[in-house]
């Protein structure tokens, strides 16, 4: 349990904050989000918990990794109800810096990962993790952290960061969280309140699906005919479109014609304009 939680808003304060931790032998945790926080964000506060000592939540909804027509002013914010939730967990200072802090007039850098972020989301949201990594990279410049902690629901941003710290070698430990699902198996989302009563149904069907394609691939079907046939699933139970399901190596992401190593579906349906990510994984049968 949090005794204070401390809300800092500029590079100088959380840096101050974790030289001091740090003096005094603390390790530091990272947990980046865009607020809007649910069950699947606190989940990752627990993943490090036993990792750091001073747990650092960042809170900035950030405006590179939105493209043109998406829901950048839309997105959900609620700061004080962001704060109340963290308050009951072992977060004990919170960073959520303006717009300009993050981007100081003049700003003329990004970080682009090529290969693994130009396939599946980096195809249909273009520039997207050229904002992940440029915002990720800066988070992790300002706090420094021993650790940081991403969920594997969103399975290929974690990919795109795990490279550019390695690339990087920026000091920092990156381990990726279990996806936390709604009661239906829905992945817990910031997105999913933009959901009808009845989309929201209908929503509960994309990990049915997926279980079901895990379940098929593991018994030898071929997995592209798996990937159609799930394809034809979400459509038959009432989603508008599928972006991707595909069946992918779980490090490179590049599509697999067998289950040889370690494998990974993700997949995209939309409704009512929300796109739904999902993933799991394949273990060889
Ligand atoms: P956001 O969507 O707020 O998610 C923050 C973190 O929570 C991410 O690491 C995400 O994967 C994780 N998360 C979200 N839903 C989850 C769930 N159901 N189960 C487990 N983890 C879940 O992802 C971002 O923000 C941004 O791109 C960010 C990394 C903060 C950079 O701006």
């Amino acid at each position: 349990m949090s005794q204070h939680l401390e809300v800092v808003r500029t590079v100088a304060e959380l840096r101050d904050r974790v030289a001091n931790a740090r003096s005094s032998g603390l390790r530091i945790g990272l947990v980046p989000t865009m607020g809007a926080l649910h069950h699947g964000h606190l989940s990752l506060v627990d993943a490090i918990s036993d990792k750091a000592d001073l747990i650092v939540v960042s809170i900035f909804v950030n405006p590179t990794q939105f493209g043109e027509g998406e829901d950048f002013e839309a997105y959900p914010r609620d700061e004080n109800s962001d704060l109340a939730k963290l308050s009951a967990t072992a977060a004990s200072l919170v960073y959520a810096p303006s717009v300009e802090e993050m981007y100081p007039a003049g700003d003329s850098t990004t970080i682009r990962v090529s290969g693994i972020s130009e396939r599946f989301e980096g195809m249909h949201r273009p520039g997207h993790f050229d904002g992940v990594a440029t915002v990720v990279s800066k988070l992790l410049l300002h706090s420094a952290p021993d650790v940081a902690v991403f969920g594997e629901k969103d399975y290929q941003q974690l990919a795109v960061i795990r490279q550019f710290v390695k690339d990087l070698a920026i000091p920092s430990s990156i381990i990726g969280a279990p996806i936390v699902r709604e009661a239906d198996g829905l992945a817990a989302s910031s997105r999913n309140v933009y959901l009808s009563e009845p989309a929201r149904e209908i929503a509960g069907n994309l990990n049915v699906i997926l279980t079901a394609l895990v379940q098929e691939a593991k018994s030898g079907m071929e997995l592209r005919a798996c990937e159609e046939q799930a394809v034809k699933a979400l459509l038959a139970a009432g989603f508008d479109d599928v972006d991707y399901v595909s069946i992918v190596d779980a490090q490179s992401l590049d599509t697999l014609s067998s289950l040889d190593r370690p494998a990974r579906v993700l997949a995209v349906a939309r409704l009512e304009k929300v796109r739904l990510l999902d993933n799991m994984a394949i273990e060889a049968p």
